[in-house]
């Protein structure tokens, strides 16, 4: 494993191969980051050798399994800066965890006259799960309207702030436009009105070192396979005193101390949310994914970003016919684009061909498309791995995909 951003490349098995006759150019990290062998290797050694099931069994074997399950939490819990591993649920990702927080701390408080307000970037995950609880309750979804660059327009977000507002919700970096919001400013904002504010970091923890007790937010939600973790897990953060009086979320083993047919006792945290056997597997190879990060070093990894982001954005421009979408001030890692009139299918399919893969289409965030008037865009984005030659060879697929449309 490499201690070093220029030289992590081989560290990733996926990309050590050829598609279509050509090394592959991985432009799709916001989709799903490529795994690193430390990762691959962490959940196939503990397949092989210390697979059993957790917190049941007082067997080797369960206890190897228990002590590294619950040592990917205190993994998770330093990472993020949380107060406390009680407040580290493992999910099976952002949209389970954003799903939680929507059931179990907004339905039992919402009525009608209520508001959750979300922003305009959201993505599906932090836009359904609340028109889900909004419909169950009679609550009223609000929605922050965002600018021609891509960015929240913040007075327009605070004029929404009020009593009414039970749960603000917002990503804290754009899947689609790759904006970064002000979340610290924003939830000092929303403390004003006592309004407890959800942060969707699942395009945040891959960029930059994320501190939850200084962002200040109540419930951050995030994803480990975006994270160069694997697919099925996650972690919801939340603030304890306000998980301690969460209903659980689900039902079944584990999130129990005692189950009779008179009464059933609820586990403590963070058990009480982790309902049956966990992706043990998959936490565990989070846990892998957490010691890889730290090994490279967050700062290093965003700054290494910053400068591949600011080189993609300057050759982009420098192709004729490409439209950037989202110009914020604020980016990260991202950068969608349409170019002359070619359907984003067509082109990704004529990257694809040249070995170069982007993800085409509505990227989960419709509304995000609607508010360009378009259905859908190129993206390109990417990930601690890439360089500036990835980026040179998108550029030059690009311009062979204008020949072949000409
Ligand atoms: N939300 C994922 C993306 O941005 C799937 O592509």
């Amino acid at each position: 494993m490499t201690q070093n951003i220029a030289d992590c490349r081989k560290d990733f098995p996926a990309l050590q191969q050829n598609i279509s006759g050509r090394s592959l150019v991985y432009l799709d990290t916001a989709a799903s980051a490529q795994q690193p062998a430390a990762v691959i290797d962490a959940v196939a050694q503990y397949q092989r050798e210390n697979h059993a099931n957790v917190h049941r069994g007082v067997h080797t074997l369960s206890h190897r399994a228990t002590e590294l399950y619950e040592g990917a939490r205190d993994k998770l819990r330093a990472f993020i800066n949380a107060s406390n591993r009680t407040e580290i649920i493992f999910t099976s990702g952002t949209t389970e965890a954003i799903n939680l927080v929507a059931q179990s701390y907004c339905r039992p408080i919402l009525g009608a006259g209520d508001q959750i307000l979300i922003t305009w970037l959201e993505h599906h995950s932090n836009i359904v799960p609340w028109q889900l609880v909004c419909e169950q309750t009679g609550a009223e979804l609000i929605v922050a309207p965002i600018n021609d660059d891509g960015e929240v327009g913040l007075d327009e977000l605070y004029a929404l702030m009020s009593d009414r507002v039970k749960m603000l919700a917002i990503g804290h970096v754009s899947n689609a436009l790759g904006t970064v919001n002000p979340v610290r400013r924003i939830v000092e904002r929303a403390r004003q009105h006592d309004i407890p504010v959800l942060v969707d970091g699942a395009q945040g923890m891959p960029h930059m070192a994320v501190d939850v007790q200084g962002l200040g937010c109540d419930f951050y939600a995030f994803s480990g396979h975006k994270m160069y973790g694997p697919t099925g897990t996650g972690v919801l953060w939340g603030r304890e005193a306000l998980l301690e009086d969460m209903p659980p979320y689900q039902g079944g083993g584990d999130m129990i101390l005692e189950v009779s047919f008179d009464n059933t006792v609820y586990n403590e945290l963070p058990y009480k949310f982790e309902a049956g056997t966990p992706n043990i597997a998959g936490v565990i190879g989070l846990g892998a994914a957490v010691d890889y990060l730290q090994s490279l070093g967050m700062e290093k990894i965003s700054a290494h970003e910053k400068h591949l982001h600011d080189y993609m954005v300057n050759k982009l421009e420098s192709v004729d016919g490409v439209r950037l979408i989202g110009t914020a001030d604020e980016k990260a890692s991202v950068q969608s684009f349409m170019l002359d009139d070619i359907h984003p299918h067509d082109l990704g399919t004529i990257l694809d061909n040249q070995g170069v893969a982007i993800r085409t289409g509505h990227h989960c965030a419709m509304p995000v498309m609607q508010r360009f008037g378009l259905t859908g865009t190129a993206r390109a984005s990417l990930g601690l791995y890439n360089n500036t030659d990835d980026i040179d060879c998108l550029v030059v697929a690009l311009e062979k995909a204008r020949e072949i449309f000409a």
